[in-house]
């Protein structure tokens, strides 16, 4: 039997062109969790449909750039750089982004910048009519098609106004915030209607549902139900359905001999001291400053740990061109140089702060040699780096130190040490109890974890919404 086609559909595609010349491109993985979440599910017949990360103007780069991506099975949405300045930069990464993870809405001035928000909120309308435009394009009937993320808000809707039967699926990425927190959004109400439309929208935890649900009810005053919400008999399916890893790749990884070289060299370098590590965008979601001023605090509090141990922070740069993002990087800098200049000695400094990304390989031969991995977000969809990092310590059964903001604190909770990164208090003593843990408390919670890990994974998450979706669709065809 003929194998039902999966049309995704998520602003980021998993590559990232590079112009090369007037018809040639490279392509690169793109960073982040969707991305990498996405690239762990297999045998599916799937397509993408995204933006490629770059302007491209003319016909001549358009037709090589699709020729190019149709071989990794992906297909271009081009976006020119007004629609990506208001779309991307500002109503997804000024407005929905901060909203989202409980920052609230942009301030200029101590005033919140309402009158941006018409034109950008047009924008997005228009972009999600073009990611709409091109999967119309390519649909064909039967297609399941799987819209992600505080990008595609509005492509449901889009989709459904074209064609009511296309099975339309959307799962948001990012926590959904209180319906208290919605409610402060200028455009709250056609951005829930237009989700609305898709037949099953799907989160990464409960909490997350029962918000998008309350918010629903109460911005919308439509019926909430243990299924979903209903609109006038129609019923929209809201679930949890938390992602995983492909916990394998990272394992068959670590035996490679080019990452076991790695895994040497770094043991060396970093011998009689103790690994810490934080792999982040930079981004302020990440809680990155407090993470770096909660390791000060416990260099302060433990002068025996001096030169006895290292934090390495991983910052990939993200949404470069946002004026928060470009406040933080020198936010993050300014303190990373301050703690070196006082902690530093001739020859070694407590941070290494790198402001760029590492291939895989590189980064599951870090994940292997580290002792602790500090995940300090502010808050967090669910936060992949914690599950990579369980994945590759069977050997080491290093601590992990997680964020109670992060969805991975419901998963991963019995095993980290989970902590409020506003607290550096509180982070510092766990960074001194994490350094100093027996090794059977570290092994009995690295068991825990390790399990979660290698059982729940981006396969599993994938095929049980895929399979979900299906069967709302027909139980929506038996009820009418
Ligand atoms: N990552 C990457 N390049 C790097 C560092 C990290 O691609 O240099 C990946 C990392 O392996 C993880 C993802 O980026 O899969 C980050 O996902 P997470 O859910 O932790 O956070 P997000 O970036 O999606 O907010
Ligand atoms: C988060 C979002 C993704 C996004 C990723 C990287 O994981 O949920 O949708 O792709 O960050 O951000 P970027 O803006 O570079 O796509």
């Amino acid at each position: 039997m003929k194998k039902q086609r999966l049309l995704v559909v998520a602003n980021r595609l998993p590559v990232s062109a590079c112009r090369r010349g007037e018809d040639s491109w490279s392509l690169e993985i793109s960073a982040g969790g969707l991305v990498s979440a996405l690239l762990g599910v297999k045998d599916v017949d799937a397509k993408w449909i995204g933006w490629a990360g770059v302007n491209v103007p003319d016909v001549i780069g358009q037709k090589a750039l699709v020729k190019a991506l149709a071989e990794k099975r992906c297909i271009p949405v081009f976006l020119d750089e007004q629609i990506v300045h208001q779309y991307y930069n500002g109503y997804c990464n000024n407005i929905l982004w901060p909203l989202f993870h409980y920052l609230g809405l942009p301030q200029e001035d101590g005033l919140a910048t309402t009158h941006n928000f018409q034109s950008q909120f047009d924008a997005y309308k228009k972009a999600n009519q073009m990611f709409a435009d091109v999967v119309n394009q390519h649909y064909e009937e039967g297609d399941i098609v799987w819209c992600h993320d505080y990008h595609l808000m509005f492509l449901p809707k889009c989709l459904k106004d074209y064609n009511s039967k296309m099975k339309v699926g959307w799962f948001l990425h990012t926590p959904f915030p209180s319906s208290e927190i919605h409610r402060t959004l200028p455009s709250r109400l056609e951005l829930l209607r237009s989700v609305l439309a898709a037949d099953l929208v799907g989160f990464h935890t409960y909490d997350y549902a029962r918000h998008f649900v309350s918010a629903c009810t109460r911005i919308l005053e439509l019926e909430g139900t243990p299924e979903g919400v209903e609109d006038q008999g129609k019923l929209t399916r809201v679930a949890a359905f938390p992602i995983g890893i492909d916990s394998e790749r990272f394992q068959r990884a670590l035996e490679l001999p080019p990452v076991k070289e790695k895994i040497n060299e770094l043991t060396k370098k970093f011998a009689g001291r103790k690994v810490m590590l934080g792999v982040d965008r930079l981004d302020m979601i990440k809680g990155i400053p407090q993470k770096i001023l909660a390791f000060e605090k416990f260099l302060e509090e433990n002068p025996a740990w001096h030169n006895k141990v290292i934090l390495l922070q991983i910052a990939v740069p993200t949404r470069t061109d946002v004026p928060e993002y470009q406040k933080l990087t020198c936010q993050v800098h300014e303190i990373v140089g301050r703690i070196n200049g006082r902690f530093g000695t001739l020859t070694a400094v407590p941070i290494h702060h790198l402001d760029r990304s590492l291939d895989f390989h590189a980064l599951c031969a870090l994940y292997a040699v580290t002792d602790v991995a500090l995940v300090t977000s502010l808050r967090d969809g669910m936060n992949l780096v914690s599950y990579e990092f369980v994945a590759c310590q069977g050997e080491k059964k290093g601590v992990l130190i997680l964020s109670e903001f992060a969805g991975a604190a419901q998963s991963l909770g019995a095993g980290a040490l989970l902590v409020n990164p506003w607290n550096i208090t509180e982070v510092a003593d766990s960074i001194a109890k994490a350094l100093n843990m027996a090794a059977d408390e570290r092994e009995k919670r690295h068991r825990h974890n390790y399990a979660h890990v290698t059982t729940h994974t981006a396969q599993d998450w994938a095929e049980t919404f895929v399979s979900e979706l299906n069967d709302t669709v027909v139980e929506a065809q038996i009820r009418t």
